[in-house]
């Protein structure tokens, strides 16, 4: 935390404006992981595709410094750490700045006087599409039903996006290019199912 953090760390996005092609050298576009726990996902995506800047926000401290150690024994260069909420780091994103973006099992807040703490909202797509180029994905995952048909509903209303799914399996199998993260592993052993939702930017 205290050596790599800072070397790898995101400029504070309150200062202003980020450049994230500027932030991460040598890459040719830009992904975003919002809260990767403990950074596993990230980390493969970041080891498969080193032409790609992976950016992480999470605000949680043991899932940042598990990602530091993966970044570390891997020797990740193109990874970079938001160390807090991933909202005000999207809002100082430039439009069409990124291609991807990762939603991997948020948080559900299953109490409805709690889902106005939801990721997964109007201003989440909203800001995803602004955020987004075109033809760019927006991956969410979730094992809560209620959170799965959420996402879909707020999916709809989303007019800049499209759900890829053509059928069943298509959300219910996880691709080949998305590793399981440890809540998944958890989730899977605890007998529940999830979801597997790719949006695509129109
Ligand atoms: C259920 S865990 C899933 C973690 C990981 N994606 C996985 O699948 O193993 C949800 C994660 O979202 C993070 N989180 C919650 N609120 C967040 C926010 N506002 N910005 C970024 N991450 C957030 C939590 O700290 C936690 O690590």
């Amino acid at each position: 935390m205290e050596s790599l953090l800072p070397r790898i760390a995101v400029p504070d996005p309150s200062a202003g404006k980020l450049d994230p092609l500027a932030l991460i050298p040598d890459t040719d576009e830009t992904w975003l992981e919002v809260g990767f726990g403990g950074g596993e996902h990230l980390a493969w995506q970041a080891a498969q595709n080193p032409r790609v800047g992976v950016i992480g926000a999470e605000p949680f401290i043991n899932g940042v410094a598990k990602l530091l150690v993966h970044v570390d024994e891997q020797g990740l260069e193109n990874v970079r750490i938001h160390f807090g909420d991933a909202r005000p780091l999207m809002e100082a994103l430039p439009d069409a700045s990124l291609s991807r973006i990762f939603v991997l099992h948020p948080d559900p807040w299953p109490k409805k006087r709690h889902y106005k703490r939801r990721m997964i909202s109007p201003w989440f797509f909203e800001e995803s599409a602004r955020l987004l180029k075109s033809g760019g994905e927006l991956r969410v995952a979730s094992d809560i039903e209620d959170y799965v048909r959420w996402t879909l509903m707020h999916a709809q209303n989303a007019k800049d996006f499209e759900w890829t799914a053509m059928r069943a399996d298509d959300w219910r199998v996880r691709p080949d290019d998305w590793p399981q993260t440890r809540y998944e592993a958890k989730s899977l052993r605890e007998g529940r199912t999830p979801a597997y939702l790719v949006f695509r930017r129109k």
